[in-house]
């Protein structure tokens, strides 16, 4: 009995490829954050993902692909970028590079754009799925936009459940924080959204970062952005009345909210959405966050705390 039922739902990485094919939303799991996934070269599916997000159209989204020469059929790698790829793939780094494929990776999904985002998940389960559809999956993460990224099952079904056709539980996201964004348009490599390949790793391969400029704009950096619904403030050592204090490192407030009581970036960046959207359940005055060291992967968990409490144009 139990077996036949087991039939009938299918095995949950078909019935997701399926959906995909079908030109309906995923809820996919990948080691940084869930994502809300749909195939990359249907608009009337992408469109249904800046639907269910309350996404602006004019932020585009990253195709994930299951690995580095599924990458290359849909964009265009120069050495720097294919040294990148071949360091953290699969893994939480995000490829911006001029578009090869434009209609495997259709105009909405690139907000007009003549590049593109584009990696390869470290989490297997979203791997299975890439390769079982067969193709090019975008994938925003699964919040409603402006809210923090869901890093459960249950936060990701929460978000953005009711708009997928189907699932895929791949237990809590390892890394926490979304992929680390970098530019390699006109020929100068650009950190654009810090993430768990830190600076420096990145510098290791390619050598010292550029600062950007015109063409190393991410679209999609808005002001207030990973924010609860309760005010946040940051570097404070001491809550005020009402205040949750999510702490770091030990005898920083409550053990119970702490980031890492043993002050460990990798395990404050794995807890920090999670805790964010705990603590607005018990809707205090504010959440205020420990100060959190800059360095390492410290420079992505201090950039989202900094827009979740906006301070970042
Ligand atoms: O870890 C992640 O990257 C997660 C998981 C699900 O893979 N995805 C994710 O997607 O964070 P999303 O859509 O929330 O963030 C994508 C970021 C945005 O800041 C967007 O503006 C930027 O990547 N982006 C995408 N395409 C771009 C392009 N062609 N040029 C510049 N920035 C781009
Ligand atoms: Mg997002």
């Amino acid at each position: 009995m139990r077996q036949e039922r087991q039939d009938l739902a299918g095995d949950p990485i078909d019935v997701a490829a399926a959906a995909l094919r079908n030109g309906e939303l995923v809820i996919l799991p990948t080691e940084t954050v869930y994502g809300l996934a749909a195939d990359a070269g249907d608009p009337r599916a992408v469109a249904a993902i800046f639907e269910a997000k309350g996404r602006p159209r004019f932020n585009p989204l990253i195709a994930h692909v299951a690995d580095g020469g599924a990458a290359e059929e849909i964009a265009l790698f120069d050495d720097r970028a294919r040294a990148l790829a071949d360091a953290f793939w699969p893994g939480p780094l995000t490829l911006v590079v001029p578009v090869r494929d434009r209609r495997r990776v259709c105009d909405l999904a690139r907000a007009g754009l003549d590049s593109v985002a584009v990696r390869v998940p470290g989490h297997v389960r979203a791997r299975e799925v890439i390769t079982e559809f067969g193709g090019p999956v975008v994938a925003p993460s699964a919040n409603r936009s402006g809210r923090p990224s869901p890093t459960t099952f249950a936060d990701a079904m929460e978000e953005t459940g009711s708009a997928a056709a189907s699932a895929v539980d791949g237990g809590p996201c390892a890394v926490g924080v979304e992929s680390t964004v970098v530019s390699l348009i006109g020929g100068k490599v650009a950190l654009l959204r810090p993430g768990s390949v830190t600076r420096e790793e990145i510098e290791a391969v390619v050598g010292p970062l550029d600062h950007g400029g015109e063409g190393h704009r991410s679209p999609g950096r808005l002001t207030l952005h990973y924010a609860p619904d309760s005010p946040v403030r940051t570097d404070v050592k001491t809550a005020r009345a009402g205040e949750i204090l999510l702490g770091f490192g030990p005898g920083v407030g409550d053990p119970r909210w702490s980031l890492s009581p043993t002050g460990d970036l990798r395990e404050a960046a794995a807890n920090l959405f999670r805790l964010f959207r705990e603590a607005d359940r018990e809707k205090p005055k504010g959440i205020a966050v420990a100060p959190i060291p800059t360095r390492g992967l410290g420079e992505a968990i201090n950039d989202r705390l900094k827009r979740a409490a906006g301070h970042i144009g």
